[in-house]
């Protein structure tokens, strides 16, 4: 089989495209600057086989780009894909340059010597490809204008695109230029890799810091996703005869961008921006008053493009262009998982409309043998420690499949952030409306594991429902513990939305160095807690919790049909009486053990998991 040398190989486009080279059968040689072996272990999460990969260690900026003549193999090389780039904005113009025109034209050099050469991909730009007839080396007094008028980033690109062509022509070598638009996630998974660009201002959306939307009602900012692209990368060779092709690779069908915004915001339930300003009026303000990175504004343009050549090569190659709302949904699912690349989500979720609230939520929403609620200021992935315990302990193999699938996996985890607080957007519907809701599609009859403030509506779905729930467990039940003081409860709410993950961490895990998992998940907390309205919805939840009338309500539905499961950290005990309900002592835990001592937590929870075994089999069929 032919080999096929790509660079930029752990960049986010790179990467697709040696997974789908690698589908193809393709024998692979990806170029990287730091052999780390971060791609094979990427490729195995992705359940692609990496026997047929090389890893050499190369740079576009070094003569000769580094590599040994070993690269070649004993096939040689048939097809160099070149993704590698500098993609960021407020560069200097030499360091943009030295990438993406001299690197450029490193590689283009470099695969002019191949003497089996069929072809050179080169990732070019759909904004900067768009000249007929390039022209390299260009003048000085053009090239600064060009710089000045697109910034380093775009102007680099235009610049290396004209000079791989033009010297392409030059040396004979068989070219093909892929112009793909913005490239988002994954059309499945939605999994992302840049956070630039139009992922920032969806950044902005989400975190309410886009209170205006740049350009008209015609603006035309496409997206293709990375999967479509990448395929189409790997299809160039064979499915593109004659080299010297121009492919514009994006999706006509994407939303002009006001509509784009708006489906988005629907989506993650949060507020589009009504007012639109253009972008000359734009260009005239201060970008510190504006908020707008003036490298971007060239994307902000009514231009179409004609993806007809790429339609062609997409359809010989029989790829399918995935639905372009769905996919911009999913993308906007993971970018707010993984919060815009600041934090890989552990289990990634996404947006559903649960009883008028858009609610973020992760797992298994019909089968799940654990249902867990998250308290206050957190959100649900202040499980995610406790799920690691439940998944790694193969202790209790009793309860694990005989192909060794943990537990917890077998029935899944279903963990939601409760309205208005988390990632969820609020509802007019009460907690236990929003809970009897979330838990309508579930056939099984799960452990609801609740922490602190989620203690209320849990109680009272199971009180309801008590045939939909096996058992509760109550981490931290705050009705039976000691009250934040008024002023405490009186600060929360300025001060929450303040907070950075730092400050935070002291008064919620103590001052003993916490797991890194937990920092994690209050670093996830702080971060929602800086959205508007957030801290003072938080703020609020906590004073309507420890209400005297709340906090004696809840006490009388302890004594509920459904078993109910205490477990209190030694350093915050209960001060009520829990009557015959069973209580478990954290030692050395206060009120967050699932995040301090998510082992010991995770001990319990197997140990109701397995005393109600039978109870959380499937529903009977009605
Ligand atoms: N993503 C988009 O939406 C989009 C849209 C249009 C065009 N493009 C173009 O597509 C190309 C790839 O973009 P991307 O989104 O995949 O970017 P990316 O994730 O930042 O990846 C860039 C890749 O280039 C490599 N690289 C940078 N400098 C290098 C050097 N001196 N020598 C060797 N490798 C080097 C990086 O290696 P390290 O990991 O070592 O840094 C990385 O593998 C760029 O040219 C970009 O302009 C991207």
């Amino acid at each position: 089989m032919e080999d096929a040398v790509v660079f930029g190989a752990t960049g986010f486009i790179g990467r697709w495209t040696i997974l789908h080279l690698l589908e193809q059968g393709r024998t692979v040689t990806a170029v990287v600057r730091r052999a780390d072996g971060g791609l094979h272990a990427w490729l195995g999460e992705h359940g692609v086989p990496a026997t047929r990969l090389t890893v050499v260690e190369g740079d576009l900026t070094v003569p000769g780009l580094g590599l040994d003549a070993a690269v070649e193999g004993p096939a040689g090389v048939r097809d160099v894909f070149n993704a590698a780039g500098v993609y960021r904005f407020g560069m200097e113009r030499e360091e943009a340059r030295a990438v993406n025109v001299e690197g450029a034209l490193n590689v283009l050099r470099w695969a002019a010597a191949r003497p089996g050469l069929r072809r050179l991909v080169h990732v070019s730009g759909y904004r900067v490809g768009l000249d007929p007839r390039p022209r390299h080396p260009l003048p000085e007094a053009e090239l600064a204008a060009l710089y000045r008028d697109k910034g380093a980033y775009e102007g680099s690109k235009a610049e290396g695109d004209a000079a791989v062509r033009v010297a392409a022509a030059r040396l004979g070598v068989p070219l093909t230029v892929v112009n793909p638009s913005s490239v988002i996630g994954h059309s499945l998974t939605g999994e992302a890799g840049q956070y630039l660009g139009l992922a920032g201002l969806v950044r902005d959306l989400w975190t309410g810091r886009l209170p205006a939307l740049p350009g008209g009602a015609r603006t035309f900012v496409p997206v293709v996703t990375v999967d479509e692209f990448a395929r189409f990368m790997a299809a160039v060779p064979e499915h593109d005869p004659e080299p010297g092709g121009l492919h514009w690779v994006l999706d006509p069908a994407t939303p002009e961008l006001p509509d784009l915004i708006r489906l988005l915001a629907d989506h993650l339930g949060v507020r589009a921006p009504r007012v639109r300003v253009p972008v000359a009026l734009i260009r005239r303000l201060p970008s510190a008053l504006t908020g707008a990175d003036p490298e971007t504004l060239g994307f902000l343009t009514e231009d179409r493009y004609d993806t007809g050549s790429a339609d062609r090569v997409a359809a010989s190659a029989g790829l399918r262009r995935p639905p372009v709302a769905d996919a911009l949904r999913r993308w906007a699912d993971r970018l707010v998982a993984d919060r815009f690349g600041a934090a890989p989500a552990v289990r990634p979720g996404g947006f559903h409309d649960v009883a008028g609230s858009r609610t973020y939520l992760a797992g298994d929403r019909t089968s799940p043998r654990l249902v867990l609620l998250h308290g206050l200021p957190l959100d649900g992935d202040s499980w995610h420690n406790l799920l690691d315990e439940l998944d790694a302990d193969s202790r209790h193999d009793v309860l694990d499949e005989p192909d060794g699938t943990p537990a917890s996996r077998r029935f899944g985890a279903l963990v939601a952030d409760l309205p208005g607080l988390g990632r969820s957007s609020p509802a007019a519907a009460t907690s236990p409306e929003w809970l009897a809701e979330l838990l309508g599609p579930v056939r099984t009859r799960p452990v609801i594991v609740a922490h602190s403030a989620a203690a209320a509506p849990a109680l009272r779905y199971a009180a309801a429902q008590p045939d939909r729930v096996a058992a509760l467990v109550l981490v931290s039940p705050f009705f039976l513990q000691r009250r934040p003081s008024a002023l405490t409860r009186l600060l929360a709410g300025p001060l929450l939305g303040r907070a950075g993950a730092d400050r935070l961490a002291a008064p919620l895990l103590g001052a003993a160095p916490p797991p890194e998992s937990a920092r994690r998940a209050v670093a996830s907390a702080a971060a929602g807690l800086r959205r508007p309205g957030a801290a003072r919805r938080t703020a609020s939840a906590l004073r309507a919790a420890h209400s005297p009338a709340e906090r004696a309500a809840l006490r009388t539905l302890l004594g509920g049909p459904v078993p109910v499961h205490l477990v209190v950290g030694e350093l915050d005990p209960l001060t009520g009486d829990p009557g015959p309900v069973p209580v478990t002592v954290v030692a050395g835990a206060g009120h967050h053990p699932h995040l301090t001592h998510p082992a010991a937590v995770a001990e319990i929870v197997r140990r109701v998991l397995l005393g109600h075994e039978i109870m959380t089999g499937p529903l009977p069929s009605p």
